[in-house]
């Protein structure tokens, strides 16, 4: 059968669990599409289904020790980790969750997991009250924070004939997601994407400065979207900590909106699409001082200021036929409305409208809840969610609107 996954190269991560015997199953589909598995269980999960039943349907040895016993040969996991063109582990055991997330690496499968190159997707897997503890909940929000993919596991009837959320998802759910996530994996090649992210730093004196608390988590993870998705990216970053772009991702750093908008015009006539995330300061002091303003002189307390450039709204007046501009927008109140305003105003092409009324959206979180409005009126309502995976939504929204 061709698919998504044919050829690829898939690492499957076993871990001692009642539900590993659901991965034999997966471990069929998923040849059965094509790829090319190579199972890795930790010594626990032999306990609950024999290498044997998976080496003879993946057609390769199991991996489960560093060693093989008689012959002393080395498993090299970081060969295995450079392998993989995806790594899944299903069941993931809170055990195995907490040891990844920590760096434990004191089996096969962990090691390979901190080797891995290749995006990792886990599939929890545990009893309602471990699914429920905070660590549980902590490890996987520190996974998800690595940019790991996490398949939420089902609510139903557990092994321990208790009902609640732990059921490992079911194998084809499992395999849909990585067909999917292989199809997207070049659906922007060829195209050049500009993100701004991050807040602007305005200069009061050589040592103060005018900003805000935006983190650029949003716009870091829409470039990576991009540049995953085969994108050529360029992404114009105010003065960000602890956010990463992927190989790949060109970034230009800048501090005032005035530098963040020369970076953006250098660029913006090789550009298809434009997201600007950036928390732009509206104002900036209209003259620097040159020396530290001393609280006696009483420079501080009258600081006059000057608008600065709209960057969003000055790309968007600039805009050819093809190039398309999204603009980000966060309101407190008449939400809907304000945006839609904002997107005509700025003649953008679409706005996502993020709200501050929900607790985990807006700064500094890592979650976020979006509504993606349309030039045309149409508006799409996402659920909160990681905003590694509200990119995906973003993009998926810029690809579908592009090609109509
Ligand atoms: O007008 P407001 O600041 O609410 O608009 C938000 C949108 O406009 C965001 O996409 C933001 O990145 C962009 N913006 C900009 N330059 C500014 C102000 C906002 O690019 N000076």
């Amino acid at each position: 059968m061709s698919t998504n996954l044919s050829g690829k190269h898939i690492v499957l991560g076993i871990t001692g669990g009642i539900a590993a015997y659901k991965s034999v199953y997966l471990l069929r589909l998923l040849i059965k599409s094509g790829a090319e598995v190579q199972v890795v269980m930790t010594p626990n999960a032999k306990e609950f289904i024999t290498p044997v039943t998976l080496s003879s349907l993946s057609g390769k040895p199991v991996i489960s020790e560093f060693f093989t016993a008689n012959t002393g040969e080395w498993h090299s996991h970081v060969d295995l980790g450079l392998w993989a063109d995806a790594m899944v582990i299903a069941p993931a055991t809170a055990s195995t969750i907490g040891k990844m997330a920590n760096g434990v690496a004191d089996n096969m499968l962990v090691t390979t997991y901190l080797s891995a190159k290749a995006p990792v997707f886990v599939t929890p897997a545990m009893d309602l009250d471990m699914m429920a503890h905070p660590s549980t909940s902590r490890n996987l929000e520190l996974l998800r924070s690595y940019g790991n993919h996490i398949i939420d596991s089902e609510s139903g009837e557990l092994a321990s004939h208790l009902v609640g959320k732990g059921r490992m998802a079911e194998p084809q759910s499992i395999v849909d997601t990585l067909d999917s996530f292989f199809a997207s994996s070049h659906d922007l090649a060829g195209k050049r994407v500009l993100v701004t992210a991050g807040p602007t730093r305005e200069a009061i004196d050589p040592v103060r400065f005018i900003g805000n608390y935006s983190t650029g988590k949003m716009g870091y993870a829409i470039a990576n979207e991009c540049r995953r998705r085969g994108a050529e990216v360029t992404l114009v970053s105010g003065p960000v900590e602890a956010v990463k772009a992927v190989d790949g991702v060109k970034v230009i750093g800048v501090e005032s909106a005035r530098e963040m908008l020369d970076a953006c015009l250098k660029v913006f006539d090789n550009t298809d699409i434009a997201v600007m995330t950036a928390a732009v300061a509206d104002y900036r002091p209209a003259e620097v001082a040159s020396r530290k303003i001393k609280r006696e002189e009483n420079g501080i307390d009258n600081i006059a200021l000057v608008k600065n450039p709209d960057i969003a709204a000055t790309l968007g007046k600039m805009k050819s036929d093809g190039q398309y501009v999204v603009g980000f927008a966060l309101e407190t109140d008449h939400e809907a409305e304000n945006a839609m305003a904002k997107l005509k105003r700025k003649n953008l092409d679409a706005i996502v409208l993020n709200s501050l009324a929900e607790k985990g959206t807006g700064f500094g979180t890592d979650t976020n809840r979006v509504d993606f409005i349309a030039n045309d009126g149409t508006v799409t309502r996402f659920d909160i969610k990681p905003k590694i995976e509200v990119a995906r939504d973003v993009v998926d929204m810029i690809k579908s609107m592009l090609s109509r």
